[in-house]
């Protein structure tokens, strides 16, 4: 089998907090086995239009504790055309690059897998993604961070929640995974946490509103995924509510994409680097097709297919403790 001499480290897809520290872990594993790294700027699209630079153990210094991605991350349409992705390949055979490191979510590890199919082009998959919807692995890359930073936003809007008597619904990124919302939701002491896995339904939504009222509960906080699925957004919750708890003065905040940004916490860090190191000696050991994540906090390697279908499955313990904890 071909030695691999070159590998190609990119971010695609949602940035999150850890990815400047993967990359970092990507270079310097490279540097440590003698080998060349080349950074791919804009994901997908940057290796389209051949947009290369060489990195070496010091062009990732100061970095670790930086949130989003130097290397600039994109979702890009023409990879998902075979013209595109013949352009990608041609670039990647012009640099004399031999291998690649994926550091992204669902959508990277998609068009790795499709790539890797077309030329079979040796590929290893770091998670990162904010949202923890990957198989194969109990973090992905940048979910503590994201989680942090939003029960500290939470807990800034309880004090005015309180201050005023007022019931908040606070919406939080997941477009399909409930992950954020219910651990933040849990950790931030949240009244109801709506998820895309579980329809809780408006009538219990209801009832446990009026529950809490009656038992003296002055403010509540109301958790919402993006992606849940009672069937109205945010805003259009909270109006319900008001509509038919008239005692309750309810006021809306989305968190949004603040939820992505942030130096990394020292878990993500070190989940970064550990990451990193396992997937260069991945390809060194012509390895592919594989994501590395963190399984019983040991660095496991998974098919990289299987971790896009395989699902992520919402630990239904912390659905019960949730409610439990709303007494
Ligand atoms: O996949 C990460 C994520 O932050 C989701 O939680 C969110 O739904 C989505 O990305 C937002 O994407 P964009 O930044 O493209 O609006």
């Amino acid at each position: 089998m071909k030695k691999i001499k070159k590998i190609g480290v990119m971010t695609s897809g949602g940035d999150s907090p850890g990815m400047n520290a993967a990359i970092r872990s990507v270079v310097r594993t490279c540097a440590y086995y003698k080998i060349e790294c080349f950074g791919i700027y804009r994901g997908y699209q940057g290796m389209i239009e051949d947009d290369f630079i060489s990195l070496d153990a010091r062009s990732v210094k100061g970095i670790i504790n930086r949130g989003g991605t130097f290397l600039k991350s994109a979702r890009s349409k023409e990879f998902m055309t075979p013209e595109g992705r013949k352009k990608a390949y041609d670039n990647l055979i012009k640099n004399d690059i031999d291998g690649l490191v994926l550091i992204g979510g669902d959508g990277t590890f998609t068009g790795g897998v499709v790539f890797n199919k077309e030329y079979n082009f040796p590929i290893i998959g770091i998670p990162g993604t904010i949202d923890n919807d990957i198989f194969g692995t109990s973090h992905t890359l940048g979910y503590d961070t994201a989680l942090n930073t939003t029960v500290e936003a939470i807990d800034k809007i309880r004090d005015t929640a309180s201050s005023h008597n007022r019931l908040f619904f606070i919406e939080v990124m997941g477009r399909d995974a409930g992950f954020i919302a219910l651990n933040a939701g849990i950790g931030a002491g949240a009244e109801e946490i709506l998820i895309p896995e579980e329809d809780i339904g408006l009538d219990r939504l209801l009832d446990s509103l009026e529950r809490s009222r009656k038992s003296g509960k002055s403010s509540s906080i109301v958790v919402v995924a993006e992606g849940d699925k009672t069937g109205k957004n945010v805003f259009e919750l909270a109006e319900y509510v008001e509509e038919n708890l008239p005692e309750y003065d309810v006021r809306v905040s989305v968190l949004g994409h603040m939820q992505r940004g942030g130096s990394p916490s020292c878990f993500d860090r070190v989940l970064a680097s550990r990451l990193g190191v396992k997937a260069v000696e991945l390809l060194l050991d012509n390895k592919s097709n594989l994501m590395v994540g963190l399984l019983d906090n040991k660095v496991a390697a998974t098919d990289l297919e299987e971790a896009i279908t395989g699902g992520h499955e919402i630990n239904k313990e912390l659905l019960r403790v949730a409610e439990i904890m709303s007494t």
